[in-house]
């Protein structure tokens, strides 16, 4: 009887899929410790978003979270979510920057990293894989999977063979919009199990309400691997059930490593937790809607929560399907990228922007304009010419990322916090800080430079309110003037416009 391992991902990408990562440490322990005892295969608890909503929202160390993680879950491997040469950011940074990262990242206590690249472009994940290997933890290569006339299986058959030649342990199908069909599921496993022995999981999402099918299709055709959240946190943007998948493997006749009682003890938790932040109002209800227009839009779950959080925060909610609808085209435009972090919020906030200003491409975020000349290495297609045009202007030379070649940045920043500090930083904070320089400085200002100090003396440092996703912020200014404000990364941009009629 083939054994079917089971990824629990409740407290990195559940998080993020329907709380915005906004869980607080101390649930995020309580509930890696009842987890713990499930007897789950591993368990996903950090990477992606959590490290800059640590800082950003929580007023905590990324770090200081992931070792009391450790502590709190010592029976099950844990893994984390990197984006290669991007590591958790939305740039690329230097190699030094991503071997530091990713040495302290095991040192901490990660067991398995899981390394993508949101273009799928083998350069900028080079690099990540031979770092993985050298600390001598699992290295889980990712497919980002995206459905587009140049997505083919073949495409991904091709990528995993050299993923296999980089050493790669594991492969991951990372369905992070939950857009993969039952059929193509079990086509794309069997296919992929004819070029390589490696263990493949399979990682979707419930958006558009098809995954019970879509993990069936799965098991049928061998996956190894398949990831869950526990129940309070699955569904919606979010993931299938742990609870519901070990139904699907009952009816299938595969065995299990995980004990039922066990979680059902974890459910009791996570349900207490899960009230907590639906009284909150953190905890998106709307994400919970399956919405079947996923496979048109191909946003992620965590993309898609946040623009309709954005969105209704700032009664913009009415401006949500156009900017939805405008997506693909812009996709389409930008050669068919996957939309998964950095991209998704590239194409979200240049789609929010074309939306708002009636225009499109009147306005555009500076990373759309480093995509153009290579800064995040290849497109999967070709992009459109007259797009090109009108953002770059002039004729400007496609060189695609080169690591080696970026300035490397840590002796750098070392003196800059040494300098702010008054005494010498950590190497994680040094490393922290490179990635999120905004967010780590204020947590640092906030919790390290004022002590003894009243609060208010630090308003002055204050920055708007920003977020890890395409956000469209506008504020009242007068009867039919609204300013938008709208973040790609780390980069805010103020639109205003005059409303001119009322069309809806
Ligand atoms: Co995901």
């Amino acid at each position: 009887m083939k054994t079917l391992c089971i990824q629990d991902l409740t407290v990195r990408d559940g998080n993020q899929s329907l709380l915005a990562t906004r869980m607080e440490r101390e649930d995020i322990l309580t509930l890696a410790a009842a987890l713990d005892k499930a007897g789950y295969h591993s368990m996903e608890v950090w990477g992606g978003a959590t490290f800059d909503a640590a800082y950003r929202f929580l007023n905590q160390s990324a770090w200081e979270i992931l070792r009391d993680i450790r502590k709190a879950a010592p029976n099950t491997k844990l893994s984390m979510l990197l984006r290669g040469q991007n590591i958790v950011g939305y740039r690329h940074y230097d190699s030094d920057i991503l071997e530091r990262f990713i040495r302290l990242t095991i040192e901490n206590g990660i067991d398995i990293i899981r390394c993508f690249d949101a273009l799928n472009d083998i350069e900028n994940v080079r690099h990540a894989f031979a770092y993985v290997k050298k600390y001598n933890a699992h290295l889980q290569a990712a497919i980002a999977y995206t459905v587009s006339p140049v997505h083919s299986n073949e495409y991904y058959i091709d990528l995993v063979k050299k993923y296999e030649e980089l050493g790669a342990d594991s492969i991951c199908i990372k369905d992070m919009a939950g857009i993969i069909s039952p059929e193509n599921a079990g086509q794309l496993i069997r296919a992929l199990k004819e070029v390589t022995d490696l263990p493949i999981n399979l990682h979707s999402h419930t958006t558009a309400g098809l995954t019970q099918f879509v993990m069936v299709e799965a098991m049928k055709a061998g996956v190894d691997c398949v990831d869950g959240c526990i129940s309070p946190f699955s569904g919606g943007t979010s993931h299938i059930a742990d609870g519901t998948l070990l139904t699907i493997a009952d009816q299938l006749g595969l065995s299990y490593t995980l004990n039922r009682e066990a979680l059902s003890d974890a459910y009791e938790v996570a349900n207490k937790i899960a009230d907590k932040y639906i009284a909150k109002g953190d905890y998106r209800t709307r994400s919970l809607i399956s919405n079947p227009k996923i496979f048109e839009y191909q946003l992620p779950g965590g993309m898609l929560t946040n623009l309709i959080s954005q969105l209704e925060e700032q009664g913009a909610a009415d401006r949500l399907t156009e900017v939805l609808q405008e997506v693909p085209r812009v996709r389409k435009d930008m050669g068919y990228p996957p939309l998964v972090t950095p991209l998704s919020q590239m194409v979200g906030s240049q789609a929010v922007l074309n939306v708002l200003t009636g225009e499109r491409y009147k306005v555009s975020p500076s990373e759309i304009k480093t995509y153009l000349t290579g800064g995040y290495g290849r497109p999967p297609a070709r992009i459109a010419e007259d797009f090109r045009q009108k953002i770059l202007g002039s004729d400007q030379p496609f060189v695609p990322s080169n690591a080696d070649k970026l300035e490397p940045e840590y002796e750098k920043n070392f003196a800059y916090l040494e300098e702010l500090l008054g005494r010498k930083p950590l190497e994680e904070e040094v490393v922290a800080y490179t990635i999120f320089p905004g967010p780590v400085e204020d947590y640092m200002r906030r919790n390290e430079l004022s002590a003894g100090q009243p609060e208010e003396s630090f308003v002055v440092d204050a920055k708007p309110a920003r977020e890890p996703a395409a956000n469209s912020a506008p504020k009242m200014q007068s009867a039919n003037m609204k300013t938008y404000l709208i973040t790609v990364g780390s980069e805010e941009y103020k639109v205003e416009l005059e409303e001119v009629s009322q069309s809806s």
